[in-house]
């Protein structure tokens, strides 16, 4: 196999080189479905389960895939096939491409959802901004076709994001945005303090009560924590491949991984003691945080205001990480089959926006189709969350612990001599035998066979 030797973009800068990268890790994964899945499998033992994983599996994860883009310069499928020496590795990435197309799926919609909201407080008139009954208001704006609309409209600002190219579109938007939305968060947590379900909240999500956790809360939590480092599909693959040869691998592994699980913690302190102040239930799914955030915002002075900056904020976290979902596809069309990038990315969008009318709609018309005994929309959350992204990422790590050439890997990780050496002996142990066990065991758990 030859290679088309194509000039790529590459990051600006280090920190647009972290930015970016955080600003795929933190989205909706942080801020809609963390809480949602604590509040579904029992709150602080979830949590501690899914920081167990983050740091055990997630920093790993994040320096393999990394070293496998940035050193091969190449999308999902390309950076296996250079790497494999003829052995069909690459059947991995095109795993990948598919989760990815599952999750962008899903993905838009909530995004859809979060646009209107947006739009509704806006608008402010509505009874969204009065939070009387948040249920019915979502029941009613999820059920029908209002959603699709909403899903194509997001669909088509992502759209046009990716065509500015990686560059221009994304990079400008993670350096400004990410550190507002953050202190954004720290306002709203300071905020939940005034609740008068604050100490429930707490309690809930920060002190473990080991007796909520079923069969299905490690794997869950595992799910969690791939979701939302982008791990598994090869999504910080294909970013790593923009990086420059000065990034430093393992710190920048360390600074996505610590701000994420921040973000994940800061939106749980934000919405549990809310969930109990107002007696919801913090097992609604996926609908959880759009029920609870209305009425945290009609209590607060200038509650109008704050529902437009959250929600604006929100879109735009999702964008930054629908634009990183969106590269896995488009880097693979446009490397590997010699598509145009402008026709790769047509082609991806136009596959995803099917998927993604099929989730939007499963809410509303389509309610009562139930494979698997789920809608769509959670069959796509479940089939690429809690299986393909820790299979690719279980397959991930024995390949690069196992398979990579180590002056590849003491190239990468910047090993010199003696220097380094010790750190990466220890990746390299966790990568052969501690992540892929781990995975396995937990996916062992969940069928019940352990
Ligand atoms: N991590 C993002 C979030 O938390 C979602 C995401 C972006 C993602 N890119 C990905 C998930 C690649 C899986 C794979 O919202």
């Amino acid at each position: 196999m030859t290679y088309k030797i194509k000039s790529r973009a590459v990051f600006a800068s280090r920190f647009a080189a972290v930015a970016t990268t955080v600003g795929s890790s933190v989205g909706l994964g942080n801020i809609w479905r963390f809480p949602y899945e604590a509040g579904e499998c029992g709150g602080g033992a979830f949590l501690l389960f899914y920081v167990g994983f983050v740091c055990l599996l997630g920093v790993p994860l994040l320096c393999a895939e990394f070293c496998m883009g940035r050193g091969t310069r190449s999308n999902v499928v390309g950076a296996y096939r250079k790497l494999e020496g003829g052995r069909p590795w690459h059947i991995v990435g095109y795993l990948g491409v598919l989760a990815s197309v599952l999750i962008l799926s899903f993905y838009s919609v909530v995004a859809g959802w979060t646009l209107e909201y947006l739009v509704q407080s806006v608008g402010a008139a509505t009874s969204l901004s009065s939070g009387l009954d948040a249920h019915s208001e979502f029941v009613s704006l999820t059920s029908g076709w209002r959603p699709t609309l909403w899903t194509v409209i997001f669909s088509a600002v992502n759209y046009i994001v990716l065509s500015g190219g990686v560059k221009r579109g994304i990079e400008r938007m993670s350096n400004i945005l990410m550190p507002i939305l953050f202190v954004i968060l720290v306002a709203f947590c300071i905020n939940s303090a005034t609740l008068s379900g604050f100490r429930q909240g707490i309690d809930f999500i920060f002190s473990p009560d080991f007796s909520k956790i079923t069969r299905g809360t490690l794997l869950s939590a595992m799910g969690q924590a791939f979701f939302s480092l982008s791990l598994g599909v090869g999504g910080m693959m294909t970013y790593a491949s923009y990086f420059t040869d000065k990034t430093r691998l393992i710190r920048t592994a360390g600074i996505t991984a610590s701000l994420d699980t921040l973000v994940a913690v800061l939106a749980g302190i934000m919405i549990f003691p809310a969930v109990f102040t107002y007696g919801l239930s913090p097992q609604a799914g996926p609908t959880l945080v759009f029920e609870v955030l209305p009425r945290v915002f009609s209590q607060m002075p200038g509650g109008i205001i704050w529902s437009i900056l959250f929600f604006m904020l929100l879109v735009i976290a999702s964008l930054t990480s629908t634009v990183s979902i969106s590269e896995i596809s488009i880097s693979y069309l446009s490397e590997e089959t010699g598509m145009s990038r402008r026709l790769a990315t047509v082609v991806s969008s136009g596959v995803v926006l099917i998927g993604s009318v099929l989730c939007a709609l499963s809410y509303g018309p389509l309610r009562d189709w139930l494979p698997f005994g789920m809608n769509v929309f959670n069959l796509f959350d479940y089939v690429a969350s809690n299986i393909l992204l820790p299979i690719g990422g279980m397959a991930c790590s024995i390949f690069v612990g196992w398979m990579i050439d180590k002056v590849y890997l003491r190239k990468e990780f910047g090993v010199i001599g003696k220097k380094g050496g010790n750190t990466l002996k220890i990746l390299v142990f966790c990568l052969r035998w501690i992540c892929p066990s781990a995975i396995l065991l937990i996916f062992l758990n969940a069928i019940g066979i352990i």
